[in-house]
């Protein structure tokens, strides 16, 4: 006898939470089933009932046992929401976390309060699926937006999302963070780069272990990648420009003294959704900003 889509959910459900919280379980085992039948989250609920033919149930269950092995669900469909934007992800890439949004409203934050005359020129380092940079060249009125990253194989996934957005007022640089940047200045630098120990048991666990290690791991202490930028960025930033950085949620402290040390001013945080100091931003002295601090 054929399955109710709802006992399909149940079963389902009791498998994943040998494996992670109830409440997890339940919302996997709904997205992979959505997948199935191509449906939404309300169309499930009004069809509990209705009976699951034995190819879809087949179908559900290889979805289901790739997630079992540990497989990411976004990699088993392929695409991940972010700000509002269904993005391709790939191995190649790292999976876009909520987290991240935080940089993005603070970014569109600094955007929308900026005086409009010529479109703003805004650099995001170490692109990924292109997340930061197409949420912000999307959300963020009239700017061009240079996105690079140092894998040419994570560029052509972030290229891909561009161009099936719709999106255009993004150009992709492979680039080692600054190296490939040419003159241009920047009004404002974007980046979540990696920022994990090397050693951080957490990368040979759950997601992380089927995600790039150079998306995620920076030198002994997490923070050789924050280094570099943090050096490098005033070159590349205009007078007044803003260097916007996400770190890990036990960073913001030593962000804050590298931005402080290579003479960043202006330094506040944003928190997320669990209200970490998730982001930490700062600012290039303005000349006469600069004389009043030398004065
Ligand atoms: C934490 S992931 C962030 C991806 C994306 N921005 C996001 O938030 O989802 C860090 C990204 O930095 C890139 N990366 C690592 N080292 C780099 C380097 N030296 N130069 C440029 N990009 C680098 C990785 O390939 C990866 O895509």
């Amino acid at each position: 006898m054929l399955p109710t889509i709802r006992s399909c959910l149940d079963a389902a459900k009791m498998q994943l939470s040998q494996a992670m919280p109830v409440a997890e379980a339940s919302i996997e085992a709904r997205i992979l089933l959505m997948e199935v039948l191509q449906v939404n989250h309300a169309w499930l609920l009004g069809h509990a009932l209705e009976l699951l033919s034995e190819q879809k149930q087949a179908a559900f269950n290889a979805l289901l046992a790739r997630r079992l092995q540990g497989e990411p669900v976004a990699h088993i469909l392929g695409h991940r929401e972010f700000f509002g934007l269904r993005l391709k992800v790939t191995p190649d890439t790292l999976i876009p976390r909520p987290d991240t949004e935080t940089l993005v409203e603070a970014a569109l934050e600094k955007i929308n309060c900026h005086a409009r005359g010529k479109p703003l020129q805004i650099l995001d380092l170490g692109t990924g699926s292109g997340a930061i940079a197409l949420a912000i060249a999307k959300h963020g009125p009239d700017c061009m937006v240079t996105a690079v990253d140092a894998s040419p194989a994570a560029l052509a996934v972030a290229q891909h999302n561009a161009e099936s957005l719709g999106i255009d007022n993004v150009r992709f640089i492979a680039s080692h963070w600054f190296s490939a940047i040419d003159e241009q200045r920047y009004d404002l630098i974007v980046s979540n780069p990696p920022y994990i120990e090397a050693d951080d048991p957490h990368l040979q666990s759950g997601d992380l272990r089927f995600e790039p290690l150079s998306a995620l791991a920076a030198g002994p202490d997490g923070l050789s990648d924050l280094r570099i930028i943090i050096a490098e960025a005033s070159a590349h930033l205009q007078p007044g420009g803003w260097l916007m950085l996400e770190h890990g949620y036990q960073q913001a402290a030593d962000v804050a003294g590298l931005l402080q040390a290579a003479g960043l001013v202006n330094i506040s945080h944003a928190t997320d959704l669990a209200g970490i100091q998730r982001v930490t931003l700062s600012q290039v002295s303005e000349p006469d900003q600069h004389m009043s601090q030398v004065n």
